[in-house]
């Protein structure tokens, strides 16, 4: 019998992983997993919690109470992030948010215990599949995704967007926590280079339709010669 297909697509920061990944889920009728929400969440609960989160320790230690707090939606259609009772959607994507994710993503043992939450809810989603996005998706998350792409762009591309996003915000900013965050993030796991097997989509010079075109043709064409092989 067929299983859930798995799409794991990874990238840089404004590379256009989460639009692109939920218009491709929504194409295809898959369901969606932005992780990077995750490690935001978590970075909201410590803050909230006054944890410092450059205390790796401290971090750790709330763990189980965000686990027992946080609950998504792996609709592409439904947006919905909670902590406890509060809708944290629009603040966990916010400057003081954005400013400490990398602090908490880089302890080895919240990966680790992300991870497993990860890989447990990739393991009970049903046909036809799911779309799963992030940094180490394609390497760490979900290495045997029938489809694994990286999704780039120029780092000029990617800050234009990124600006156009946070209108209210001084585009200088928004630039240099990029870049700040990219160079941090990239110390622990490698989005820049694709893996062995891994499709690379430069989105630089296509518009947004162009790319979620882009990888609906790669995830189709990768599951189509899977399902092959397997005949
Ligand atoms: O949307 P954007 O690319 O700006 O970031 P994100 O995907 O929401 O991820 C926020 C942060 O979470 C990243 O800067 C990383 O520090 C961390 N992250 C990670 O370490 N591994 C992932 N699979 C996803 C996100
Ligand atoms: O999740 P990630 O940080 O990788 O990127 P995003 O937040 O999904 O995308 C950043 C912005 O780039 C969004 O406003 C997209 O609509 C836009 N985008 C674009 O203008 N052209 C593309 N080819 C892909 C994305």
């Amino acid at each position: 019998p067929d299983a859930p297909v798995v799409v794991a697509i990874d990238g840089p920061a404004g590379s256009g992983k989460s639009s692109v990944s939920k218009a491709v889920a929504r194409r295809l009728g898959y369901r969606y997993l932005d992780t990077g929400a995750w490690y935001r969440a978590l970075a909201l609960h410590t803050l909230d919690a006054d944890v410092d989160p450059e205390d790796s320790a401290a971090v750790i230690g709330s763990l189980d109470a965000f686990g027992g707090a946080f609950t998504v939606s792996l609709d592409p259609d439904v947006t919905a992030f909670t902590l406890g009772d509060r809708d944290v959607t629009d603040e966990i994507r916010g400057p003081r948010v954005t400013d400490v994710v990398s602090a908490v993503a880089r302890v080895p043992e919240v990966r680790a215990w992300i991870n497993e939450t990860f890989r447990s809810l990739i393991a009970d989603v049903d046909r036809p599949g799911i779309v799963v996005e992030g940094r180490d998706i394609t390497t760490v998350v979900a290495p045997d995704a029938q489809a694994r792409i990286l999704l780039t762009a120029s780092e000029a591309a990617r800050m234009a967007r990124r600006s156009a996003e946070f209108e209210s915000h001084p585009a200088g900013d928004v630039a240099e926590q990029l870049q700040r965050r990219d160079r941090a993030d990239s110390r622990v796991v490698d989005f820049m280079n694709a893996a062995d097997g891994v499709t690379t989509v430069d989105s630089t010079h296509i518009d947004f339709d162009e790319t979620v075109d882009a990888v609906v043709r790669v995830t189709e064409s990768l599951t189509a010669r899977n399902s092959h092989g397997s005949r």
